[in-house]
C-alpha cells in the first residue's frame, strides 16, 4: 500500500467530533517501517493532536528516529497544508529534502519537501552556545 493509502486508511479513525475535519499521517522511518497517525481531537480543545503529531510519536515510541517520507491526507478543497506546529515537529526528524505528499480524499495531490515547508526553520545549531 502507498504512504497515502496508508494515511487514508488511519484517516477513518481520527477522532475529530468538534471540527468533523478527519485528518490521517502516515511516516516511513529511515528503516522502512511505516507509523500512522490521525488528529485526536477533545472537549478542551486546546488537548486535540494533530495526524502528524501522532504519527511522529509512534514512530519515536517504535525506536525509529528519522524520517524517510510522510504523507498526510484529508477532505479538502486543496491538499491539506500542515499546521506551523507540525512542520517544527517533521523538521525535528527529517532532513530538508524528505517528500511530503499532501492530498486531498477526492485524489488531488500535492508533492513537496519539509524544506519548502518550514523554510529558515530553528534547528539545534542555533542553541550551539548554550
Ligand atoms: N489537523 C491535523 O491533524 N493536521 C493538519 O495538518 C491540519 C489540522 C487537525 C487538527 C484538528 O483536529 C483539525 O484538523 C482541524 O484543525
Amino acid at each position: 500500500m502507498s504512504l497515502i493509502e496508508t494515511a487514508r486508511a488511519v484517516r477513518e479513525n481520527a477522532h475529530a467530533p468538534y471540527s468533523k475535519f478527519k485528518v490521517g499521517a502516515a511516516v516511513q522511518a529511515a528503516s522502512g517501517t511505516v507509523y500512522v497517525g490521525c488528529n485526536v481531537e477533545n472537549v478542551a480543545y486546546p488537548e486535540g493532536t494533530c495526524a502528524e503529531g501522532g504519527a511522529i510519536a509512534a514512530m519515536i515510541a517504535g525506536g525509529d528516529t528519522r524520517i524517510a517520507a510522510i504523507a498526510v491526507i484529508a477532505d479538502s478543497p486543496q491538499p491539506v497544508s500542515p499546521c506551523g506546529g507540525c512542520r517544527q515537529k517533521i523538521a525535528e526528524f527529517a532532513d530538508g529534502d524528505v517528500v511530503v505528499t499532501l492530498a486531498t480524499t477526492d485524489g488531488t495531490v500535492l508533492e513537496t519537501t519539509v524544506g519548502k515547508l518550514l523554510p529558515g526553520s530553528f534547528d539545534a545549531a542555533y542553541m550551539s552556545r548554550a
